[in-house]
């Protein structure tokens, strides 16, 4: 069902200092920052040959990953997510194998602005996992 990784998400508590660490020390290209209000996220995509990093920063009150970063103080994974060809069909696919997705379980228009689901990192092996149709 899962296809390609499309990108890992790193939380980082110092956005221009990510920037500075894949930029200038790991020779990556970056993008400029994305401000995602509707995400509550500010982002920068680092381009790899095979795959995106994207590097998350809070944006406005209760970012959904300010949790994260005051519990994990110097930044850290925060999800992986692959790609899968039909996201209908894998929300009742998850379902039928008792995976929980998290929020309502429907597809949201992600930060990509393509469908994408969330799934709880309980039932993948500790991991946030996002599910995005391409
Ligand atoms: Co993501």
């Amino acid at each position: 069902m899962i296809g390609r990784l499309n990108h890992v998400a790193i939380a980082v508590p110092d956005l221009e200092a990510a920037v500075r660490t894949y930029r200038d020390t790991l020779g990556a290209h970056v993008s400029q920052p994305h401000d995602l209000p509707e995400h509550g996220v500010t982002v920068v995509f680092v381009e790899l040959p095979n795959t995106k990093i994207e590097l998350l920063h809070p944006l406005g009150e209760g970012s959904p990953i300010q949790g994260f970063l005051d519990k994990n103080a110097s930044g850290g994974i925060h999800h992986v997510c692959y790609e899968v060809a039909d996201i209908a069909a894998a929300s009742a696919r998850l379902a039928s194998e008792g995976a929980r997705v998290l929020g309502d379980g429907q597809p949201k228009i992600g930060a990509h602005g393509k469908p994408v689901l969330f799934l709880h990192p309980k039932d993948f092996t500790g991991t946030l996992v996002e599910l995005e149709e391409v």
